[in-house]
């Protein structure tokens, strides 16, 4: 069969393909040798994909062989790239500089709530040592948006991922600060706006003080692995105000692990909910507007520039 799909590969003056992509075929055809319109579709299928993408393969191979690292292409529309070492002091200053114009567009999400009063807390979902709540804190300041700020978290680091829905970067117990320590941090006894509850989301978001927290208008979800993303959305989709924004920390880009799954999973789950994609920064941080279907929506304002 392989010798098959060789001599059709030469007949047709293909590109050659792997032997797993044989394989594929073969195993295709035994099921339905005669049906040659069926086999030549798919060869058709692969001559076309060969020769869209062979420029991938070609750019691959010239890099190489020219530097002796194979890179894959870049979008032409992809201009925030760069190939510093991660780590290295030149890597720290262009993510401190995306960091910066991460931090202008949340100041303009934090604005446009107040300014169409979009009901609801603000609330972080994974708190570590307070690093977000004491930004969030500075930048409602600086935009007159006076709300509570609520910090949920074990404060005994990560709970356990799971092996098939995490990516085994995460580990258990990874990220953890001491309640204590946190609420030094965030300047508990000066600021009677922000909370901090403590437990693992399975117990705290569904005990006494969480019923309190009736709407939400700005969500970060920073729990980085899935089941707790899971319980978060949850609690949040009776939760989210019109026009809020639901932010992820750490999107995986991969429909098969962490938030991104728990996300996907949850969206078919609240028809009530829609999503419009606002954007995607440095450390996987990745920005959502949710809206609530039926009401009318307002002008995207001061962020419209992001497209
Ligand atoms: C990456 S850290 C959060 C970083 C933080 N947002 C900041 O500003 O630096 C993840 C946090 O999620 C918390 N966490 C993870 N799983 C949890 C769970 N199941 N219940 C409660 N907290 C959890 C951890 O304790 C940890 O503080």
């Amino acid at each position: 069969m392989n010798k098959l799909i060789i001599k059709i590969f030469e007949r047709f003056n293909l590109t050659p393909i792997s032997r797993e992509q044989i394989n594929k075929m073969a195993a295709h055809l035994a099921k339905k040798e005669e049906d040659l319109v069926e086999l030549q579709n798919l060869v058709t299928q692969i001559q076309t994909a060969n020769q869209k993408f062979s420029w991938i393969g070609e750019y691959l191979e010239w890099t190489e062989k020219l530097f002796g690292i194979g890179m894959f292409p870049v979008d032409k529309n992809t201009k925030l790239i760069a190939s510093f070492t991660p780590g290295s002091s030149y890597f720290k200053l262009a993510s401190k500089g995306i960091g910066v114009a991460e931090l202008a567009v949340i100041t303009d999400l934090l604005s446009d709530i107040q300014k169409n009063n979009v009901p609801g807390e603000v609330v972080e979902f994974g708190v570590f040592k307070g690093e977000w709540i004491n930004r969030l804190y500075n930048i409602m300041g600086s935009v007159g948006l006076h709300r509570e700020i609520w910090g949920f978290d074990s404060f005994k680091g990560l709970s356990k991922p799971s092996e098939k829905n995490d990516d085994p970067f995460w580990q258990e117990g990874m990220f953890c600060a001491g309640l204590d320590e946190v609420k030094r941090n965030v300047q508990i006894e000066n600021r009677p706006n922000i909370r901090l509850v403590p437990d693992w989301f399975a117990e705290s978001l569904k005990g006494m003080e969480a019923r309190l927290l009736e709407k939400v208008s700005f969500a970060r979800i920073d729990c980085d692995i899935y089941e707790p993303t899971v319980e978060c959305l949850q609690f949040l989709e009776s939760r989210l105000s019109h026009g809020s924004v639901l932010v992820f920390d750490d999107w995986s880009h991969d429909l098969r692990i962490g938030e991104t799954k728990a996300f996907a999973e949850w969206v078919p789950t609240v028809p009530h909910l829609e999503f419009e994609f606002l954007f995607f920064s440095h450390w996987d941080h990745f920005q959502i507007r949710v809206w609530h279907v039926g009401k009318p929506r307002w002008p995207l304002g001061t962020i419209s520039d992001r497209s």
